[in-house]
């Protein structure tokens, strides 16, 4: 049984919306098509995710029929396969052609053995274009405009935000309307590294633009991982103190977590759609 959590987000819309977020779902597929080492990478994740239980597929089965029945779309925030594989593509494309939907990629999605490499822009486009089969949205950047409200999702499961992101995100807040903005990776701030560092105990806290002297701690890869490269502090600035961007939609962590980015604009992250949990969000 799916566990929802109830989130009411104000933005003043003259006809509520009711969105159902889905993130980190984490399929594990291979077959024929794909070499030894990938499926027993896949036995072997099945395992990490799901036990001996189908429950990745059995919820996601669950959240497009409630979403269907309930919700004018459902919003995915990535890692909805764990590893590329032609049948995780295959599949995720047939659970995404289900339901009216919008999404956006998280790091999973162009992860060829999961860990097995240095994940930058050379790594993604080994396997972009395959992943891309599974949307009509494009993975790193897109847009769509629902019941007066604009959605956007961009790519930065590599803690990272591109100087095209930064361009393409400024033309869609030149539209006017307010804007839900997707992403894979929870942006830092005090609270959610504390969260993560504190409370959870973490070795890294998995944000995206964090502190440099707050990653002292961490270990030389996830240092060098969770770096703000490229447009990425500019990108969060703009985010932080653009009006227009209501709220910011993430997953990546697999827990439920709500903070404030900045005073009056919030952040949630989502639990994994592999521990069967999604968040209902009605847009007012
Ligand atoms: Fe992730």
């Amino acid at each position: 049984m799916v566990k929802y959590v109830n989130t009411t987000i104000k933005i003043g819309l003259p006809k509520p919306l009711r969105f159902l977020h889905t993130t980190d779902n984490h399929l594990t597929l291979a077959d024929e098509r794909d070499n030894e080492r990938k499926r027993n990478l896949a036995a072997a994740r099945h395992k990490a995710f799901e036990g001996d239980t189908n429950r990745v597929q059995t919820s996601l089965d669950e959240m497009i029929d409630y979403c269907n029945k309930n919700c004018d779309l459902m919003l995915h925030t990535g890692d909805l396969i764990d590893f590329v594989s032609y049948k995780n593509v295959e599949v995720a494309k047939s659970y995404l052609d289900k339901t009216d939907y919008f999404m956006c990629a998280g790091n999973h999605e162009f992860s060829q053995y999961v860990g097995e490499a240095w994940e930058d822009e050379a790594y993604k486009y080994q396997s972009f274009s395959l992943v891309q089969t599974m949307t009509k949205y494009d993975l790193e950047f897109s847009s769509r405009l629902v019941g007066g409200v604009n959605l956007v999702g961009v790519d930065n499961g590599y803690y990272y935000f591109l100087w095209s992101q930064l361009a393409a995100l400024k033309a869609e807040v030149a539209k006017g309307y307010p804007i839900l903005l997707l992403m894979h990776n929870p942006i830092y701030t005090d609270d959610l590294y504390e969260e993560m560092m504190v409370r959870r105990k973490s070795a890294c806290a998995y944000v995206c633009g964090c502190p440099a002297e707050k990653m002292a701690c961490y270990d030389a890869h996830r240092r060098k991982q969770q770096q703000p490269y490229f447009a990425t502090n500019e990108f969060i600035d703009y985010v932080k103190n653009e009006p227009l961007i209501k709220a910011l939609i993430t997953g990546h962590l697999h827990f439920n977590y709500e903070g404030e980015l900045v005073p009056g604009k919030m952040q949630y992250v989502t639990t994994g759609g592999f521990h069967e949990g999604a968040r209902l969000i009605e847009v007012v």
